[in-house]
């Protein structure tokens, strides 16, 4: 048997384009190339002490049996109550579902709300796993441009519109560019979705990562949002808890009861010792996140302040990300494209970063500042020497 007796579900994805950069920083590393890694969107900050704790208890009580599909009751009322606690609106847990990563969650929701053909409206650029997701699902991806300062294009997402449309996927604050919607915009947003019955995918993974603008949850708006919006939330970058490989959604009751039928077929429960550790995580919320925050903040000062030397670039408001526009770099003739200034850099200036075609977007570069201040100054001075 070979490739082509394979699905062709499973030959028409297209692999991560982060995920193939990681690959190739590997070998170069075990040919002892010292490479800065500016291409990986996971803090560079330990999983907090009292998650390990609390994972570790679970363990030693016997905590690593089948149990609730949709989610341990302490968690998910843990987190009932940190949604209170960040936005004032009351959910319970049976607006709840935990699952493995957002990944996973991302997957749930378009399993359960696309039938064959059915179209996604995206803006771009977009997170890379989004369009493969809606794939897998049998559903379409259409595609629509952003504003130049990457805020929604509400006139672009209008004119998407179709009788197959069904749904329009968001990424607030959004990687790859760090822009956070304002409720002005989401509620505008919300509008055409009731007009034409749409689902509202609203992927908040980087919630708590905002810097200068409030994160706005676009289910708190208003009842008719919250009916039609599955929202998509990650332990992995609030919580430095990327391994845990914990996510969960929050939905209509009636959405919740129909995906945990799903994903009681597909994985069963998430590991109930790392729901544990993520209860106590909620529980100190706040001595987790500022902290990273503050430092996020910090280094978004500084690599804004630097790359933006190099390249045209929009503040990013949360997220950890720059996207770097190289379109001089291109009209001069040093690359032709994204991927080949990302190689360009790779080689020359030994700093890993991410093509913006892996996120739909020619013409840009993504770096994550997931590392240290250092290595981010030692980053801009070996990239501007490149491009001296
Ligand atoms: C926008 C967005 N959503 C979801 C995820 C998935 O996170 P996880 O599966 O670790 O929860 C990521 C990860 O990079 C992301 O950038």
């Amino acid at each position: 048997m070979n490739k082509s007796d394979l699905s062709n579900k499973i030959l028409a994805i297209a692999p991560s384009g982060s995920i193939s950069i990681a690959q190739a920083i590997t070998e170069l590393r075990e040919k002892g190339e010292k490479i800065i890694g500016l291409n990986v969107g996971e803090p560079d900050f330990k999983t907090p002490e009292v998650v390990l704790n609390a994972t570790k208890k679970a363990l030693d009580s016997g905590r690593t049996k089948y149990s609730l599909v949709s989610g341990e009751r302490e968690l998910r009322d843990a987190i009932a109550k940190y949604f209170f606690a960040r936005t004032g609106t009351v959910i319970g847990a049976q607006n709840i579902l935990v699952g493995n990563g957002s990944k996973q969650i991302i997957y749930n929701a378009f399993q359960a709300i696309l039938n064959d053909g059915d179209e996604v409206i995206i803006p771009v650029p977009y997170w890379v796993t989004i369009p493969e997701s809606v794939k897998l699902a049998g559903g379409v991806s259409k595609f629509v441009p952003s504003q130049k300062d990457f805020h929604l294009d509400l006139d672009a997402i209008k004119a998407a519109v179709s009788k197959n449309s069904k749904a329009i996927y968001i990424n607030t604050p959004n990687n790859p560019t760090g822009i956070v919607y304002n409720e002005k915009e989401l509620l505008a947003l919300g509008e055409i979705a009731k007009e034409h019955n749409l689902w509202i995918i609203a992927d908040e993974a980087y919630e708590s990562l905002t810097y200068d603008r409030k994160f706005v949850a676009i289910n708190t708006l208003s009842e008719d949002l919250f009916e039609r919006t599955i929202c998509i939330q990650s332990f992995s970058k609030t919580f430095c808890m990327t391994g845990f490989r914990l996510g969960y959604m929050i939905a209509n009751e009636v959405v919740i009861k129909e995906i945990d039928k799903f994903q009681g077929h597909l994985c069963g429960n998430v590991a109930p010792f790392t729901q544990l550790g993520a209860v106590d995580a909620l529980a100190i919320h706040e001595q987790i996140s500022f902290p990273l925050v503050e430092e996020m903040k910090k280094r978004r000062d500084i690599t804004f302040e630097l790359f933006s030397k190099l390249f045209d670039c929009h503040k990013p408001e949360g997220a950890f990300y720059l996207f770097l526009d190289i379109s001089k770099y291109i009209k001069s003739g040093l690359v032709k494209n994204s991927a080949e200034m990302v190689e360009l850099l790779i080689r020359d200036a030994k700093v890993a970063l991410v093509p913006g075609s892996a996120f739909g977007q020619e013409g840009f570069i993504r770096l994550a500042y997931t590392a240290s201040i250092d290595e981010l100054k030692q980053a801009y001075e070996q990239i501007a020497k490149v491009l001296a």
